[in-house]
Protein backbone atom coordinates (compact mmCIF):
# COMPACT_ATOMS: atom_id res chain seq x y z
CA UNK A 1 0.00 0.00 0.00
CA UNK A 2 1.13 3.73 -0.84
CA UNK A 3 2.20 5.38 2.29
CA UNK A 4 0.86 8.57 0.84
CA UNK A 5 -2.82 6.59 1.32
CA UNK A 6 -1.50 6.55 4.99
CA UNK A 7 -2.75 9.58 6.73
CA UNK A 8 0.51 11.29 8.62
CA UNK A 9 -0.35 10.84 11.90
CA UNK A 10 -0.20 6.92 10.86
CA UNK A 11 2.92 7.16 9.25
CA UNK A 12 4.39 8.50 12.33
CA UNK A 13 3.08 5.57 14.38
CA UNK A 14 4.38 3.12 12.00
CA UNK A 15 7.88 4.42 12.53
CA UNK A 16 7.72 4.51 16.27
CA UNK A 17 5.17 2.12 17.97
CA UNK A 18 7.37 -0.13 16.06
CA UNK A 19 5.19 -4.20 16.58
CA UNK A 20 7.60 -5.40 13.38
CA UNK A 21 10.60 -5.24 16.18
CA UNK A 22 9.02 -7.29 18.37
CA UNK A 23 8.95 -11.02 17.49
CA UNK A 24 5.46 -12.59 16.73
CA UNK A 25 6.03 -15.21 19.72
CA UNK A 26 7.82 -12.99 22.50
CA UNK A 27 4.51 -10.72 21.11
CA UNK A 28 1.90 -12.89 22.07
CA UNK A 29 3.55 -14.05 25.33
CA UNK A 30 3.78 -10.76 26.48
CA UNK A 31 0.53 -9.20 25.45
CA UNK A 32 -1.42 -11.82 27.53
CA UNK A 33 0.78 -11.12 30.75
CA UNK A 34 0.83 -7.59 30.25
CA UNK A 35 -2.24 -6.10 29.58
CA UNK A 36 -5.02 -6.32 32.34
CA UNK A 37 -7.51 -8.66 31.93
CA UNK A 38 -6.31 -9.59 28.03
CA UNK A 39 -8.51 -13.23 28.45
CA UNK A 40 -11.41 -11.84 30.09
CA UNK A 41 -11.47 -9.03 27.74
CA UNK A 42 -11.42 -11.79 24.78
CA UNK A 43 -13.91 -13.57 26.67
CA UNK A 44 -16.15 -10.72 26.39
CA UNK A 45 -15.51 -9.62 22.86
CA UNK A 46 -16.85 -13.19 21.71
CA UNK A 47 -19.78 -13.41 23.97
CA UNK A 48 -20.78 -9.95 21.86
CA UNK A 49 -19.95 -11.64 18.65
CA UNK A 50 -21.85 -14.75 19.23
CA UNK A 51 -24.69 -12.74 20.77
CA UNK A 52 -24.94 -11.13 17.28
CA UNK A 53 -24.72 -14.69 15.44
CA UNK A 54 -27.43 -15.38 17.49
CA UNK A 55 -29.54 -12.55 16.30
CA UNK A 56 -28.57 -13.43 12.50
CA UNK A 57 -30.01 -16.82 13.22
CA UNK A 58 -27.77 -19.07 11.77
CA UNK A 59 -26.92 -17.20 8.44
CA UNK A 60 -23.62 -15.99 7.60
CA UNK A 61 -21.74 -13.61 10.32
CA UNK A 62 -19.55 -11.05 8.76
CA UNK A 63 -16.96 -9.69 10.91
CA UNK A 64 -13.96 -7.28 10.69
CA UNK A 65 -11.01 -7.09 13.19
CA UNK A 66 -9.35 -3.57 13.60
CA UNK A 67 -5.70 -4.41 13.99
CA UNK A 68 -5.97 -8.15 14.26
CA UNK A 69 -2.01 -8.63 15.08
CA UNK A 70 -0.72 -11.75 14.71
CA UNK A 71 -4.76 -12.99 14.94
CA UNK A 72 -4.97 -14.16 18.76
CA UNK A 73 -8.35 -12.68 18.73
CA UNK A 74 -9.42 -13.60 15.21
CA UNK A 75 -8.37 -17.07 16.22
CA UNK A 76 -11.01 -16.90 19.27
CA UNK A 77 -13.39 -15.22 17.65
CA UNK A 78 -13.60 -17.78 14.52
CA UNK A 79 -13.22 -20.89 17.10
CA UNK A 80 -16.27 -19.63 18.87
CA UNK A 81 -18.72 -18.83 16.50
CA UNK A 82 -18.89 -21.10 14.14
CA UNK A 83 -20.95 -18.70 11.55
CA UNK A 84 -18.59 -15.94 11.90
CA UNK A 85 -16.33 -14.73 9.14
CA UNK A 86 -13.42 -12.16 9.46
CA UNK A 87 -11.24 -9.87 7.50
CA UNK A 88 -8.59 -8.83 9.93
CA UNK A 89 -6.69 -5.43 8.85
CA UNK A 90 -3.43 -4.67 10.06
CA UNK A 91 -1.02 -1.82 9.02
CA UNK A 92 1.82 -3.95 10.17
CA UNK A 93 2.47 -6.76 7.49
CA UNK A 94 4.95 -8.76 9.73
CA UNK A 95 2.09 -9.48 11.90
CA UNK A 96 -0.15 -10.04 9.55
CA UNK A 97 1.57 -12.64 7.03
CA UNK A 98 1.73 -14.79 11.05
CA UNK A 99 -2.28 -14.08 11.50
CA UNK A 100 -3.00 -15.00 7.89
CA UNK A 101 -0.81 -18.10 7.83
CA UNK A 102 -2.15 -19.17 11.05
CA UNK A 103 -6.11 -18.13 9.98
CA UNK A 104 -5.79 -20.23 6.97
CA UNK A 105 -4.22 -23.27 8.55
CA UNK A 106 -6.77 -23.47 11.06
CA UNK A 107 -9.62 -21.93 9.85
CA UNK A 108 -9.47 -22.43 5.84
CA UNK A 109 -11.97 -19.99 4.10
CA UNK A 110 -13.14 -18.43 7.13
CA UNK A 111 -10.22 -15.80 8.09
CA UNK A 112 -9.12 -13.03 5.39
CA UNK A 113 -6.05 -10.30 5.79
CA UNK A 114 -6.03 -7.40 4.37
CA UNK A 115 -2.79 -4.84 5.01
CA UNK A 116 -3.61 -1.93 5.49
CA UNK A 117 -4.63 1.19 7.90
CA UNK A 118 -7.96 0.50 9.21
CA UNK A 119 -9.69 3.62 8.87
CA UNK A 120 -8.78 4.26 5.61
CA UNK A 121 -9.12 0.28 4.38
CA UNK A 122 -12.99 1.09 6.01
CA UNK A 123 -13.58 4.81 3.94
CA UNK A 124 -13.27 2.92 0.72
CA UNK A 125 -15.71 -0.07 1.21
CA UNK A 126 -18.91 -0.02 0.00
CA UNK A 127 -21.42 1.15 2.80
CA UNK A 128 -23.97 -1.26 5.33
CA UNK A 129 -21.53 -4.48 3.74
CA UNK A 130 -20.81 -6.13 7.30
CA UNK A 131 -22.62 -7.22 10.73
CA UNK A 132 -19.62 -6.61 13.07
CA UNK A 133 -16.54 -4.35 13.83
CA UNK A 134 -14.14 -5.62 17.00
CA UNK A 135 -11.15 -4.32 17.42
CA UNK A 136 -9.05 -5.72 20.86
CA UNK A 137 -6.19 -3.05 22.12
CA UNK A 138 -5.04 -1.06 18.93
CA UNK A 139 -7.36 1.94 18.56
CA UNK A 140 -5.47 3.65 21.09
CA UNK A 141 -2.84 4.65 18.73
CA UNK A 142 -5.12 6.90 16.71
CA UNK A 143 -5.17 11.09 17.62
CA UNK A 144 -8.62 11.57 18.80
CA UNK A 145 -9.50 13.42 15.54
CA UNK A 146 -8.81 9.69 13.75
CA UNK A 147 -10.82 8.32 16.26
CA UNK A 148 -13.85 10.14 15.75
CA UNK A 149 -13.08 9.56 11.90
CA UNK A 150 -13.01 5.94 12.46
CA UNK A 151 -16.15 5.51 14.58
CA UNK A 152 -17.91 7.08 11.61
CA UNK A 153 -16.41 4.92 9.51
CA UNK A 154 -17.26 2.17 11.25
CA UNK A 155 -20.50 3.00 11.54
CA UNK A 156 -21.16 3.36 7.69
CA UNK A 157 -19.78 -0.27 6.74
CA UNK A 158 -22.06 -1.59 9.59
CA UNK A 159 -25.38 -3.08 8.15
CA UNK A 160 -28.58 -2.09 10.38
CA UNK A 161 -28.75 -3.63 14.01
CA UNK A 162 -24.58 -4.16 13.30
CA UNK A 163 -22.45 -3.75 16.54
CA UNK A 164 -19.24 -2.36 16.81
CA UNK A 165 -17.22 -3.69 19.65
CA UNK A 166 -14.26 -1.53 21.14
CA UNK A 167 -11.93 -3.49 23.21
CA UNK A 168 -9.00 -1.44 24.09
CA UNK A 169 -7.01 0.61 27.08
CA UNK A 170 -8.76 3.68 27.60
CA UNK A 171 -8.44 6.69 30.46
CA UNK A 172 -11.42 7.53 32.82
CA UNK A 173 -12.98 11.01 33.21
CA UNK A 174 -12.27 10.96 36.72
CA UNK A 175 -8.49 11.85 38.00
CA UNK A 176 -8.28 9.99 40.78
CA UNK A 177 -9.84 7.01 39.93
CA UNK A 178 -7.48 7.06 36.20
CA UNK A 179 -4.11 7.74 37.84
CA UNK A 180 -5.28 4.54 40.57
CA UNK A 181 -5.90 2.03 37.63
CA UNK A 182 -3.25 3.59 35.23
CA UNK A 183 -0.66 3.20 37.98
CA UNK A 184 -1.75 -0.35 39.10
CA UNK A 185 -1.36 -1.29 35.19
CA UNK A 186 2.17 -0.04 34.94
CA UNK A 187 2.80 -2.27 37.97
CA UNK A 188 1.22 -5.15 36.63
CA UNK A 189 3.08 -4.54 33.32
CA UNK A 190 6.66 -4.10 35.43
CA UNK A 191 5.95 -6.92 37.40
CA UNK A 192 4.70 -9.40 34.70
CA UNK A 193 6.86 -8.67 31.56
CA UNK A 194 9.14 -11.87 30.45
CA UNK A 195 11.92 -9.37 31.27
CA UNK A 196 13.16 -6.16 32.27
CA UNK A 197 14.58 -5.38 29.40
CA UNK A 198 11.02 -6.10 27.76
CA UNK A 199 9.03 -4.53 30.81
CA UNK A 200 11.06 -1.36 29.73
CA UNK A 201 10.39 -1.36 26.45
CA UNK A 202 6.05 -1.95 26.73
CA UNK A 203 6.33 1.14 29.62
CA UNK A 204 8.17 3.09 27.19
CA UNK A 205 5.51 2.22 24.22
CA UNK A 206 2.40 2.81 26.85
CA UNK A 207 3.80 6.35 28.11
CA UNK A 208 5.02 7.26 25.16
CA UNK A 209 2.98 6.62 22.30
CA UNK A 210 -0.38 5.31 23.69
CA UNK A 211 -3.19 8.08 22.96
CA UNK A 212 -5.64 6.43 25.49
CA UNK A 213 -8.93 8.27 24.97
CA UNK A 214 -11.76 8.30 28.00
CA UNK A 215 -14.42 5.30 28.30
CA UNK A 216 -16.73 8.49 28.57
CA UNK A 217 -15.84 10.88 25.33
CA UNK A 218 -15.42 7.89 22.98
CA UNK A 219 -19.15 6.64 24.09
CA UNK A 220 -20.36 10.29 23.46
CA UNK A 221 -17.97 9.99 20.01
CA UNK A 222 -19.73 6.87 19.10
CA UNK A 223 -23.35 8.62 20.06
CA UNK A 224 -22.36 10.96 17.92
CA UNK A 225 -21.02 9.09 14.82
CA UNK A 226 -24.87 7.72 15.06
CA UNK A 227 -24.55 4.49 17.08
CA UNK A 228 -28.05 4.48 18.67
CA UNK A 229 -26.63 2.78 22.14
CA UNK A 230 -23.27 2.41 23.51
CA UNK A 231 -22.90 0.27 26.68
CA UNK A 232 -19.39 -0.46 29.05
CA UNK A 233 -19.80 -3.77 29.17
CA UNK A 234 -16.57 -4.74 30.08
CA UNK A 235 -13.82 -2.92 33.00
CA UNK A 236 -10.46 -4.37 34.07
CA UNK A 237 -7.86 -1.21 34.97
CA UNK A 238 -7.18 0.34 31.53
CA UNK A 239 -8.96 -2.68 29.85
CA UNK A 240 -12.27 -1.53 29.07
CA UNK A 241 -14.71 -2.85 26.26
CA UNK A 242 -17.35 -0.60 25.08
CA UNK A 243 -20.35 -2.18 22.59
CA UNK A 244 -22.30 0.35 20.43
CA UNK A 245 -25.24 -0.96 18.25
CA UNK A 246 -26.25 0.82 14.50
C1 LIG B 1 -1.63 -4.74 20.41
S1 LIG B 1 -1.94 -5.36 18.78
C2 LIG B 1 -3.44 -6.25 19.05
C3 LIG B 1 -3.61 -7.41 18.10
C4 LIG B 1 -4.64 -8.47 18.48
N1 LIG B 1 -5.97 -7.93 18.56
C5 LIG B 1 -4.25 -9.12 19.80
O1 LIG B 1 -4.94 -8.95 20.81
O2 LIG B 1 -3.21 -9.77 19.82
C6 LIG B 1 -2.43 -3.91 17.91
C7 LIG B 1 -2.35 -4.07 16.42
O3 LIG B 1 -3.03 -2.96 15.82
C8 LIG B 1 -2.30 -2.56 14.66
N2 LIG B 1 -2.69 -1.16 14.37
C9 LIG B 1 -2.65 -0.08 15.20
N3 LIG B 1 -3.16 1.01 14.59
C10 LIG B 1 -3.53 0.61 13.34
C11 LIG B 1 -4.15 1.28 12.24
N4 LIG B 1 -4.48 2.56 12.31
N5 LIG B 1 -4.40 0.56 11.11
C12 LIG B 1 -4.09 -0.77 11.04
N6 LIG B 1 -3.50 -1.45 12.06
C13 LIG B 1 -3.23 -0.77 13.20
C14 LIG B 1 -0.85 -2.76 15.04
O4 LIG B 1 -0.03 -2.88 13.90
C15 LIG B 1 -0.91 -4.04 15.87
O5 LIG B 1 -0.68 -5.18 15.10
Amino acid sequence: MPSSRIPREIVHFTRRVNYASYSPRGYERNVRRIVPGYEPLHDAIVKEVRKAANRRKGKDLDCVELGVGTGVTASRVLEAVLSACVVGIDVNAHFARVAEAKLQRRFEGRGSIVVGEYSTVLRDWKPACVDVVYSAISVHHLTHAHKRQLFARVFRALRKGGVFVLGDLMDFEDASKNLAVSLAALRLLLANASSKKVGFEWADHWLNFNICATVEEQATWLQEAGFSSVKHVFERLTTNLLVARK
